[in-house]
């Protein structure tokens, strides 16, 4: 194995004292963030967004991607592989180092109908998480599951399990970031668990980083928890009061996926919803400022510019890396609550995918859209002169017009077993399993396995 394990525990034995604390205060979030906070976006503290008012009677939308049980729970310690049994991953093939984004945009397409429906079922796949088991939840409709993503200039073969267990014979991957990240590496697994089931290998204390391993093939693939990318501290007590803003460190990157980052073969890193959040930000270990923080007298600098500090500061470590992998930089995904947000009712009740042009892209998601793509450019060419192989995965618009794709109330079991009329909160961020971004491995094995030649 890759990886060596063993040296979690000697990192835990090191600091138990600490990540109890830790655990201790991020066991209040998650319920905290059903009570959401009421006072922490007020518009009179979004100084440095003023000039953009009509962002303001968005900002409720940043609870989404929070509210999944187990986003706030522990990923594994920040383990020291730098030790001498380290290896350094394998030298790539050329073929791997051709630019397939010039072939062909494999991004730009429409969903059409397709009777062939998914790989993988509820029955067929055991590790789909309940929150996104829309099938076992009782979701009625099944018409979501019967598109498939047809790019306009070119062929887009279904994804081959097979296949792409052959060519990933010992190979490492991980899929870096908050629950988006977990809810496809999900998607991923249950794709590739037709062929072979695999073994789940190691789980952190809060069952937030996961790592599954495929023993036919040896290939490992891991979920790491980071939804910032760089070091956090979230301060919530366990009645969910918040005793402090999360604390950013923005020239820290999180040791929790970079100390795994040089072993791994493949790496698809992203971030996005949870800079929304309440937080003081910290540069050379002093506070720089802050974003929604009444209480502090610190200067608001607005999330987008913790974003794009994080942004450019991740990548920058990836362009310069001298990493020999490959290394997907994934945009992050709108949500389609329609008639409200997360907190106060909104729903997303549509049962088909939305035509071009019908859905925009909320102010928020474009914000933060516009900031990875801005950051992307400058680190992809940095990437290329130093040899490192960076590549986009841009989903936002495969993902932007299936509103029809998420659990909605279906995100518990049977809602309206008791109550036909019930109040439900609904989930129109995350996405069902099965489900649309089952696409997103077609397009990532087309630009892994197939890109040759
Ligand atoms: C990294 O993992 C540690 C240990 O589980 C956890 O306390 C910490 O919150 C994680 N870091 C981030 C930025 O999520
Ligand atoms: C997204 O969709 C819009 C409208 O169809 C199109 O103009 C744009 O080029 C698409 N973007 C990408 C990256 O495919
Ligand atoms: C439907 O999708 C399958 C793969 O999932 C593909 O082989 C088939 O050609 C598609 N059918 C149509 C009519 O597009
Ligand atoms: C799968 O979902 C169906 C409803 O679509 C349900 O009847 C069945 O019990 C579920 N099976 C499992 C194993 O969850
Ligand atoms: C399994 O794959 C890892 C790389 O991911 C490699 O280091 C290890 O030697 C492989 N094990 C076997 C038995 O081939
Ligand atoms: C960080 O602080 C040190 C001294 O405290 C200073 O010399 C340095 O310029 C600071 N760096 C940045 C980026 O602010
Ligand atoms: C806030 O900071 C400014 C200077 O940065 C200072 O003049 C002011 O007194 C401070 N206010 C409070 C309430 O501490």
């Amino acid at each position: 194995m890759k990886f060596n394990w063993k040296l979690c525990s000697v990192s835990k034995k090191q600091s138990w004292i600490v990540k109890l604390a830790i655990v201790v205060l991020l066991t209040g979030l998650s319920f905290r963030l059903f009570v959401f906070r009421s006072t922490g976006f007020e518009p009179q503290v979004e100084t440095s967004l003023l000039d953009k008012a009509e962002l303001l009677k968005q900002d409720d939308s940043v609870v989404g991607p929070s509210v999944d049980e187990t986003d706030l729970q522990i990923s594994p310690a920040a383990v020291d592989l730098t030790s001498p049994d380290a290896q350094p991953v394998e030298e790539p093939n050329p073929e791997d180092q051709i630019p397939y984004a010039e072939k062909c945009d494999l991004f730009n397409g429409d969903w059409i109908p397709n009777q062939s429906g998914p790989l993988y079922t509820n029955e067929s796949c055991s590790l789909i998480e309940t929150p996104q088991n829309c099938m076992k939840n009782g979701r009625p409709d099944s018409g979501y599951l019967y598109w498939r993503w047809n790019p306009r200039d070119c062929e887009l073969p279904p994804f081959d399990a097979q296949r792409f267990l052959e060519l990933m014979r010992n190979k490492a991957w991980a899929l870096i970031g908050d629950s988006i990240s977990r809810n496809h590496v999900q998607s991923l697994l249950c794709m590739l668990s037709t062929v072979e089931r695999p073994v789940e290998v190691y789980h952190d204390e809060e069952y937030k980083s996961k790592r599954w391993h495929f023993n036919s093939y040896n290939l490992t693939i891991s979920n790491i928890w980071s939804p910032f990318l760089v070091k956090a501290a979230i301060f919530e007590d366990n009645n969910g009061v918040s005793t402090s803003e999360v604390q950013l460190h923005l020239d820290i990157l999180d040791k929790n996926w970079t100390s795994l980052f040089p072993r791994l073969d493949y790496v698809i890193f992203s971030t996005g919803k949870w800079f929304l959040k309440a937080a003081i930000y910290h540069e050379n270990n002093t506070v720089a400022g802050c974003h929604i923080c009444p209480e502090g007298n610190f200067t608001e600098l607005g999330f987008d510019f913790a974003y794009r500090k994080t942004l450019q500061y991740a990548m920058d470590f990836v362009a310069t890396s001298k990493h020999k992998g490959q290394i997907f930089f994934r945009t992050s995904t709108p949500d389609h609550f329609e008639n409200g947000e997360w907190h106060n009712g909104g729903t997303c009740q549509r049962t088909t995918p939305a035509k071009e042009g019908e859905i925009e892209l909320k102010d928020l998601n474009n914000i933060l859209r516009n900031i990875e793509l801005e950051e992307f450019e400058k680190a992809a060419e940095k990437a290329a002169k130093n040899g490192v192989n960076l590549k986009l995965l841009d989903f936002t618009n495969l993902s932007l017009t299936r509103p029809d794709g998420h659990p909605g109330p279906y995100r518990q079991f049977q809602p309206f077993a008791k109550d036909k009329i019930a109040k439900v909160q609904n989930d129109c961020l995350h996405w069902c399993l099965p489900g649309p971004i089952d696409s997103w491995n077609d397009i990532i094995m087309e630009m892994t396995v197939n890109s040759e030649g």
